[in-house]
């Protein structure tokens, strides 16, 4: 079974790769990942923080802090936790390719337009074969219109687009207004993919405390819907390649991926919990699936429950939330 895909430019002999994460830091880890059959390596993400600098980390954090955002500080590590600052993270980059035969992609995570995006060029040069760019952002600011965040993301990617040769994938989160609107212009701007999507950690409150307890959970296949939504609704209309991330842990939840149009299909929390070897699992899974039912090729199933393709586009849009609501009344009430 020909598994093969195309992702940003890259021939891999199928879709499936560990996504951004701290498995990367141990090269053990990161040759079992290899031997697992990963079609590439994503590296976890070098922080806008780490780059202008630790004083004005904390001085960030603590107006976070003082404003009640811990969303945000929940996901970016305290500096004493970096485990990798900004040289060492190129040198593991290095280290890395020097490890294994399959591309290496690199990530940066910000959200502002400044020197430090001038780290894309020195993951190139440490041999990232493509870089990934996560715009975490949480817009909690209320003085911050959704144009002008979206255009300093546009802008962002225009400046390390000239900065760079290598493809870059911008890595999104779900909250846009106009998704499939923002997506057209950051191709426009020279994103050559787009990753569906960041996952947002999400604060909780301890009530005895009166704290505010941000936890990172790992995900499920529950939080697949919304990826294959969205993978649904832009492939097919963009030229760029797509990659899915969130919610993958089975072989069934990559060849829905596919089906909705993904490139590239990540996964982390499937990982974490049950080791690399998952990766060559769910590869066998997603082989077996299409011979028993009869594919050709991977590429045959690509984009084959998009929008422009299903046999009910309706079925992702308002109708169809129309139809589950009402549908559920009338079982309620038999
Ligand atoms: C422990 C951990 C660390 C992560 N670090 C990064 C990171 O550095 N950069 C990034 O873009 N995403 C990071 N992520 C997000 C993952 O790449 C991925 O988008 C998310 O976990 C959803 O995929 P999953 O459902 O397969 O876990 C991290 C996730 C976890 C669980």
């Amino acid at each position: 079974m020909d598994l093969s895909t195309k992702y940003l430019g890259l021939e891999l002999p199928h879709p499936l790769m560990p996504g951004a994460s701290p498995m990367v830091h141990d090269i053990d880890t990161v040759r079992r990942l290899e031997d697992a059959g990963a079609a590439a390596i994503v590296m976890h993400s070098l922080f806008e923080e780490q780059i202008v600098g630790e004083q004005i980390f904390s001085h960030r954090a603590m107006d976070l802090h003082a404003e009640s955002y811990p969303e945000a500080l929940s996901y970016f590590p305290h500096p004493d936790q970096y485990v990798l600052g900004p040289d060492e993270y190129l040198e593991q980059i290095a280290r890395i390719k020097n490890t294994v035969d399959v591309p290496v992609l690199g990530s940066l995570n910000g959200t502002t337009l400044g020197g430090w995006l001038e780290h894309a060029r020195l993951i190139e040069q440490a041999g990232a074969d493509a870089l990934e760019l996560n715009v975490y952002s949480v817009a909690v600011d209320p003085s911050d219109d959704a144009a002008s965040l979206e255009r300093t993301t546009a802008e962002m990617v225009r400046e390390v687009r000239h900065t760079v040769s290598i493809p870059i994938v911008v890595k999104l989160s779900p909250f846009y207004t106009s998704l499939g609107h923002f997506a057209a212009r950051l191709v426009d701007e020279g994103a050559r993919g787009l990753i569906v999507f960041n996952r947002f950690y999400q604060p909780d409150i301890d009530v005895d405390a009166l704290e505010v307890t941000p936890a990172l959970r790992l995900s499920d296949s529950s939080e697949l819907p919304l990826r294959l939504r969205w993978l649904a609704a832009l492939s097919g209309r963009t030229s760029c390649s797509l990659g899915a991330s969130g919610g993958v842990h089975t072989a069934i939840d990559a060849i829905k991926a596919v089906m909705c149009g993904a490139h590239a299909v990540q996964m982390v929390s499937a990982l974490l919990k049950h080791g690399p070897q998952h990766l060559a699992k769910v590869r066998h899974g997603m082989q077996a699936w299409l011979e028993e039912n009869e594919y050709e090729s991977l590429q045959q199933a690509q984009g084959s429950m998009n929008l422009a393709r299903c046999p009910d586009p309706k079925a992702y849009e308002r109708a169809n939330y129309i139809h589950v609501l009402q549908s559920w009344w009338g079982d309620g009430e038999s």
